[in-house]
């Protein structure tokens, strides 16, 4: 059953924080995939995040002020078109499901947004977000402007209505946590079973399969993200997605994937061998991993800046990467030289939420912002070992990253991933039965 209550709170929250003024929030297009085949349907994330109505060609429009408003802009209900692609709400059922004021045929949505805008101090939306909708924004404001003889004004500040929502996006309540811990909870199931699947001679795409069965037999029918299923040396290209190859004995193999669940990401990685043993070079590089991630998790507490886990990290993989004999030097100087990028080039995690890569901001005021209660994190370390003349042969093609999903809670975090194996040990053990 639909808890309609929690969208109305969030609406009610946005429209307190932009006072007064008109915003406007359309979901995002159908896609065509080819010929007379769409993509998968997946609702703008602000839209959905304000509304919970996942049907496309929508638009909510929400009206700040003594009298707050929401309005949704829908499709009407169809026959024929329902007999083809599926049920519509429409606009009288929407109203009424979603606790909307008032909702419209999304047929009459410029011709009701002129009057809507107009005396509005402010116009709010995505700006730049589709080039089409600033167009679009702007003429709507255009054609208000053109009524100023009759005494009307348009509005004359426009804003990124991004700015008010990525910031109440980036603390996740209740409702979202538990969307958050089930998505989390089916992506680490999903792990598991690939790693009891993985074998010699198998292909990528065969574990690839293991992962989005696991998913959509749970309910997650999408991943947050392509899957990357990268056997041997593809572990070192940081996007692979080819996931075509075969796998081989000796190898690792580096998954990192997560199931979409309501809206809501998770994203893990794991990088475990190919025949279920490390090897030594194996083993040595990725305690040099684990060790850094240990101490990212460590870091990642309320009122520690965004850079701890990152600078944490770090630390334990320069003088990781000494020791293995990839970095020349001391801690200090590796990362003063960041020679370190050659074998670890990305950061070490980012917001999590509807979006893999969600929004928020990471700095304020110029400072990376400190991490507070309600914030979802990944913390994802790695070191990738492209063959060269300055490499020890042993270490060649080895490239791991070991990736979680963290809630920042008030006394610390809570790691939402932490079901998924990866100790030498835990991932030997399971790869055993
Ligand atoms: N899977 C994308 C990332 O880890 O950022
Ligand atoms: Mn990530
Ligand atoms: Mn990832």
């Amino acid at each position: 059953m639909l808890d309609i209550s929690i969208y109305a709170q969030r609406r009610a929250r946005l429209l307190a924080k932009m006072q007064h003024g008109i915003a406007i929030i359309p979901s995002a297009p159908e896609q065509q995939r080819n010929a007379d085949a769409d993509f998968p349907y997946r609702f703008d994330s602000n839209f959905y995040y304000l509304s919970g109505f996942a049907e496309p060609e929508s638009v909510l429009v929400l009206i700040a002020g003594d009298q707050p408003q929401s309005i949704l802009f829908c499709r009407e209900k169809d026959m024929e078109r329902e007999i083809w692609h599926g049920y519509r709400s429409g606009p009288d059922a929407a109203q009424d499901q979603f606790g909307f004021d008032a909702a419209y045929s999304i047929s009459r949505l410029d011709e009701k947004l002129t009057g809507l805008m107009c005396n509005q101090p402010a116009l709010f939306y995505p700006m730049g977000a589709d080039t089409a909708w600033d167009m679009r924004m702007l003429k709507l404001r255009g054609a208000v402007q053109e009524k100023a003889r009759s005494g009307v004004r348009a509005p004359d500040r426009l804003c990124d209505i991004r700015v008010l929502l990525n910031e109440m996006r980036l603390f996740k309540d209740a409702h979202e946590l538990a969307v958050m811990r089930r998505a989390a909870a089916i992506s680490t199931d999903a792990h598991k079973r690939a790693m009891q699947f993985t074998r010699p001679g198998h292909f990528e795409y065969q574990v690839e399969a293991e992962l989005l069965h696991e998913f959509c037999r749970n309910g997650a029918r999408d991943p947050a993200y392509t899957s990357i299923v990268a056997g041997g040396a593809s572990a070192c290209v940081l996007h692979y997605i080819d996931n075509n190859a075969q796998l081989h004995d000796g190898d690792l193999l580096l998954i990192d994937a997560g199931c979409e669940l309501d809206g809501y990401a998770s994203d893990i990685t794991r990088t475990f061998p190919v025949n279920g043993q490390f090897s030594a070079a194996q083993k040595d590089v990725y305690e040099i991993v684990l060790a850094s991630q240990a101490a990212a998790i460590a870091a990642a507490l309320p009122g520690n800046s965004w850079e701890a886990p990152h600078n944490a990290a770090l630390r334990i993989l320069a003088q990781g990467f000494i020791d293995l004999k990839l970095c020349q030097g001391s801690v200090d100087g590796v990362l003063e030289s960041e020679s370190y990028k050659k074998f670890y080039m990305h950061r070490t995690g980012h917001w999590l939420g509807m979006d893999v890569h969600d929004v928020g901001e990471y700095k304020t005021d110029g400072q990376w912002r400190n991490l507070q209660s309600g914030m979802v994190l990944t913390v994802e370390p790695g070191c990738y070992i492209r063959p060269g003349d300055e490499v020890p042969i042993a270490l060649w093609n080895i490239g791991i990253r070991i990736e979680d999903d963290l809630l920042i809670t008030d006394t610390g975090h809570e790691v939402l991933t932490d079901a998924a194996p990866k100790t030498i040990a835990a991932i030997e053990e399971l790869m055993k039965s």
